[in-house]
Formats: C-alpha cells, sequence, structure tokens
C-alpha cells in the first residue's frame, strides 16, 4: 500500500548528515543544493555544542530539520524536553517508543512539530529483548509499539522498509512511516545495515519518507547521487 499523504515528492527523501562537525555539515550542504529539503541531525552534530546554531542555519535557508535525538527518560523530562524542542522550529523529533515518553510527548508536540517513535533499534537482538522482558519478536514489538504511538497521539515511527509493509496494512494510511537501510543505491555495500530495503520497495511497501545517509554522502558527487535518489521516488510515486 502506497503513502497516500500529501508530501511534496522531493521532502520524502531526508538524509542523515552523519558528519564530525558543523563546516562539513554546511559544506555538504551547499554541495547538495536543491536536491535535498529535509535534514536529519543526530547525536554526532548534537554534541559539537553547534547543533542549534546549525538547524537554525539549514531553517533560514528553507530546509527543514529532523531532530534524531531519541529521547529516552521518565515521562515527565521527556515532557519538559519536548516543551522547549517545539520552539525550536524543527520538523521531525525522534522519541524512544515507551507508551508515558511517546504520551508525554504527543501532549506537549504543539501543532507544527511531528514525533516519531522509535520501535525497536535494529541493534536489538535476541538476548537484548530477553533482558527487557520481551518475549515477543522483534517483529511484533514494532506493531505494537507503533499501534501505541498512534493512540497516544504521536505521528509515526521509524521503521525498517521490511516492517513497513505490515504497519501499514495494520495500522491504516494515517500512521507516518519512516524508512532507513535503504540499499542498494547504485554500487554502494550494505555497510552495517542488516534490513534494507530499495527505493522502490520503501515507498510501495508503504513509508512516507526514507532516510539515506552514506550513499549520499560518501558519493563522488552527493549531489548527483541524491538527484537519483529523488528521480526514482518520483518513478516509484508515479
Ligand atoms: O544510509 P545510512 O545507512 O548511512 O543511514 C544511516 C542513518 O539512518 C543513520 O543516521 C542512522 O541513525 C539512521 N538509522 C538507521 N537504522 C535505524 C534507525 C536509524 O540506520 N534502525
Amino acid at each position: 500500500m502506497t503513502s497516500d499523504k500529501i508530501i511534496p515528492a522531493r521532502e520524502r527523501l531526508i538524509f542523515a548528515m552523519d558528519v564530525p562537525d558543523p563546516a562539513a555539515a554546511r559544506a555538504l550542504a551547499e554541495r547538495l543544493g536543491d536536491s535535498v529539503t529535509v535534514y536529519k541531525l543526530g547525536l554526532e552534530l548534537f554534541f559539537t555544542g553547534e547543533y542549534f546554531p546549525l538547524a537554525d542555519w539549514f531553517m533560514a535557508r528553507g530546509k527543514k530539520v529532523f531532530a534524531d535525538i531519541k529521547l529516552f527518560d521518565v515521562p515527565e523530562t521527556v515532557r519538559r524536553a519536548v516543551r522547549q524542542a517545539r520552539e525550536r522550529g524543527f520538523t521531525f523529533l525522534t522519541v524512544h517508543g515507551n507508551d508515558g515518553m511517546l504520551r508525554a510527548a504527543a501532549e506537549e508536540k504543539g501543532d507544527r512539530l511531528k514525533i516519531l517513535g522509535v520501535t525497536a533499534l535494529t541493534s536489538l537482538d535476541r538476548g537484548d529483548l530477553d533482558d527487557l522482558g520481551f518475549a515477543c519478536n522483534v517483529e511484533e514489538l514494532v506493531l505494537s509499539r507503533a499501534r501505541r504511538a498512534l493512540a497516544v497521539g504521536c505521528d509515526g515511527v521509524v521503521s525498517s522498509g521490511l516492517e513497513a509493509a505490515r504497519l501499514r496494512q495494520e495500522l491504516g494510511p494515517r500512521l507516518m512511516i519512516v524508512t532507513p537501510g535503504i540499499r542498494p543505491v547504485e554500487n554502494r555495500p550494505v555497510d552495517d545495515q542488516k534490513r534494507v530495503v530499495t527505493v522502490p520497495d520503501a515507498f510501495h511497501n508503504g513509508a512516507d519518507y526514507i532516510v539515506v545517509g552514506r550513499p549520499i554522502r560518501d558519493a563522488a558527487d552527493p549531489r548527483e547521487a541524491a538527484e537519483r535518489i529523488q528521480q526514482q521516488i518520483a518513478d516509484a510515486l508515479g
């Protein structure tokens, strides 16, 4: 089931700006020009101390910023953090998929900020799930967390493209699905991604957005790589 939300096609590509410092981020963004509209800024840049000026720099250029900070704390602390974050102009913010945290985030997010639940990190293995007391498999955990994220008022989830189909089928069109782990892109290796899908498959499985990092960042011509993905998105959504 292909995504039916009204999202400009070129905003469906989210570039993961995984670089060590703001100068590198700005230089790469200049190279990318209008081939990328949405930027995901994560924890590596957060600890440079210039995260917020950098986010403002993107927004001043008409770009959208996804704050991939993956909040995880008691609900009251998450609530207070989201209250601050919503004034910053971000488009997306990630919060771990526990019920209380998601509910607190949803209650504070305001009108513009979208909260995405982190359903299950792909790095979790059976031993981690056992430690956490989860008897179910990862797919069941993802589905259950996505269902609850929607129920408490969050906008969507981050999910591998393999689970996207089942999420879309069981939870319907309202859930926003953001899918990393996009491969192969050109001749790019799979890197450390375990649960990969192609660009067309991600959208055919129901993703609303894809997150792509290294296949663009490490390309000889990042702008051309991003444009090629934009073309694949346009073709997939026809
Ligand atoms: O395309 P690439 O593998 O470089 O993209 C990696 C980006 O996607 C990283 O920023 C990472 O945080 C994010 N991500 C992921 N797998 C998840 C969740 C997020 O790779 N399960």
